[in-house]
């Protein structure tokens, strides 16, 4: 269920700096990164992709351009999967192959929110693939109870950007704990 309060319009620029409205308390160990480049920032992604396994979930949150499809890029690429088809059947999914796969969701074309119970969600978080959601915001009712949420602003120069990392759940905890980076 949507929690009330949720906006189901797409009005991600507003949404971007909001905590989890489920009510989840956000968690004092978020960690935060900046990149200079698009290269900076798949290489970050990357990074964290080596650390990841299958039923893993990385929501990103984000305006358009800020940098969601070039990070996700980099995590199958440290995930070690490759190529990048369209799902046969679900329009809004993609592919990296590997083992495990990398399932990428983007959600910008989600026309209505009634639309999310026939994207194939369910074939996405049935533990067999890394999962990697962009616009995050318009699935909260989807996240498992432990997810990795990432929002990426723009920072001050053109190339400039600034990556929130907060995790949900010990294992992102641990796992960010690795990743390193600075408390914000
Ligand atoms: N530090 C950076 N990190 C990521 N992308 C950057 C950065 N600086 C510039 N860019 C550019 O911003 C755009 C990000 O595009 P994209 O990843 O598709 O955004 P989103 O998926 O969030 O809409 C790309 O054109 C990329 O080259
Ligand atoms: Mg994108």
């Amino acid at each position: 269920m949507r929690p009330a309060g949720v906006p189901r319009t797409r009005t991600p620029s507003t949404n971007v700096s909001r905590p989890d409205p489920r009510g989840i308390p956000a968690t004092r160990r978020r960690v935060r990164f900046e990149t200079a480049s698009p290269t900076q920032t798949e290489a970050l992604g990357a990074r964290l992709g080596r650390l990841l396994q299958a039923g893993d979930v990385v929501a990103l949150s984000g305006d358009l351009g800020a940098g969601k499809t070039v990070f996700a890029r980099g995590i199958a690429r440290g995930a070690g999967a490759t190529g990048y088809v369209a799902s046969p059947t679900f329009t809004l999914i993609r592919e990296y192959h590997g083992t495990p796969p990398v399932y990428h969701v983007d959600l910008y074309r989600l026309d209505r929110p009634e639309q999310l119970d026939d994207l194939g969600l369910d074939m996405v978080f049935d533990g067999s693939g890394i999962v990697v959601i962009e616009w995050a915001e318009h699935a909260f009712s989807w996240l498992p109870d432990d997810y990795l949420w990432i929002t990426i602003r723009f920072g001050a120069g053109a190339e400039h950007r600034v990556l929130e990392l907060e995790p949900h759940g010990a294992r992102f905890e641990a796992l960010l704990a690795q990743l390193g980076g600075r408390t914000p």
